[in-house]
C-alpha cells in the first residue's frame, strides 16, 4: 500500500496583502492540513498572528488548522484557539513544565495534541509525554523563522523515535517543519516522517498552483518506498 504524506502548507510564508485568495487557493488543492505559526515575541525572536486571523481564516475554510504555539505560558492561548476553530494544537516541550495538562485540555475539546522538540532537545525529553500525544513536530530548523536551511541531523532523532513508536504502539503521527523542499522531503519520509510542514518551498514553488505542488509532494512517498 502506498502511504501519501500529509502535506501541511505553513501560512507564514503565504501573500498576506492576498490572504482571501491564498485561503480560496488552498481550498480543494488537496492540502491536507494547514500550518498556523504563532510566535510572540519571545519564546522565538519573532511575532505572527494570533485567534483573531484564525477565527477569520476559520470562515473561509474546511481545512484542518493546525496551531504550532511557539509561545511562553501556551496554556493561556489553549481556549482562544479552539474557540477560533483550531484543529489540533501543538506546544514545545522546551518551556512547558505542565505539558500534559495543556494535551489533556485539548484533547478535553475533542481536539488534537501534539508535542514540539527543537533541533538541540533530545527525544528522552518525550518520553513522558508520548502516551498522551496525536502527533509529535520535529523542528528541522531553529524555530522562529521561514526560509532557513534544514537541519539533517534531525533525521537521527526521527528514526529513534519512530522504533519506540513501534515499540510501544503508539498512535502518533510524526511530522517535520523546518528547511522542507523536495530533497529534504524525500530524506525525512524514508526517515519515517508522515507528514511535510511546508512553508517557502510551498508558497514559493515554481509550478505556481497549489493542487499542482499538492500532488507533486504528495508522490514523493511513493519515491522513497520504491527506492
Ligand atoms: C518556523 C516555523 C515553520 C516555517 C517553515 O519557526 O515553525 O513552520 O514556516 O518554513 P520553511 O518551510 O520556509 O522553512
Ligand atoms: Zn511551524
Amino acid at each position: 500500500m502506498i502511504k501519501r504524506p500529509i502535506i501541511a502548507p505553513s501560512l507564514l510564508s503565504a501573500d498576506f496583502l492576498n490572504l482571501g485568495e491564498e485561503i480560496e487557493n488552498l481550498n480543494n488543492s488537496g492540502i491536507d492540513w494547514l500550518h498556523f505559526d504563532v510566535m510572540d515575541g519571545h519564546f522565538v525572536p519573532n511575532l505572527t498572528f494570533g485567534p483573531m486571523i484564525l477565527a477569520q481564516i476559520r470562515q473561509k475554510t474546511k481545512l484542518y488548522l493546525d496551531v504550532h504555539l511557539m509561545v511562553e505560558n501556551a496554556a493561556q492561548y489553549i481556549e482562544p484557539f479552539v474557540k477560533a476553530g483550531a484543529d489540533a494544537l501543538s506546544f514545545h516541550i522546551e518551556n512547558n513544565p505542565h505539558i500534559h495538562k495543556n494535551i489533556m485540555e485539548v484533547k478535553s475539546h475533542n481536539k488534537k495534541a501534539g508535542v514540539v522538540i527543537n533541533p538541540g532537545t533530545s527525544i528522552c525529553a518525550l518520553e513522558g509525554i508520548l502516551p498522551f500525544v496525536d502527533h509529535v513536530l520535529f523542528m528541522s530548523v531553529n524555530p522562529g523563522f521561514g526560509g532557513q536551511k534544514f537541519i539533517p541531523e534531525t533525521l537521527q532523532k526521527v528514526c529513534a523515535l519512530r522504533e519506540i513508536i513501534q515499540k510501544n504502539g503508539y498512535k502518533i503521527t510524526m511530522i517535520i517543519d523546518g528547511g522542507i523542499n523536495e530533497a529534504t522531503a524525500l530524506d525525512a519520509l524514508r526517515a519515517g516522517i508522515d507528514g511535510l510542514v511546508i512553508g517557502n518551498a510551498f508558497f514559493k514553488h515554481p509550478l505556481k498552483k497549489y493542487d499542482k505542488i499538492c500532488t507533486h509532494y504528495k508522490s514523493l512517498k511513493y519515491e522513497a518506498e520504491s527506492n
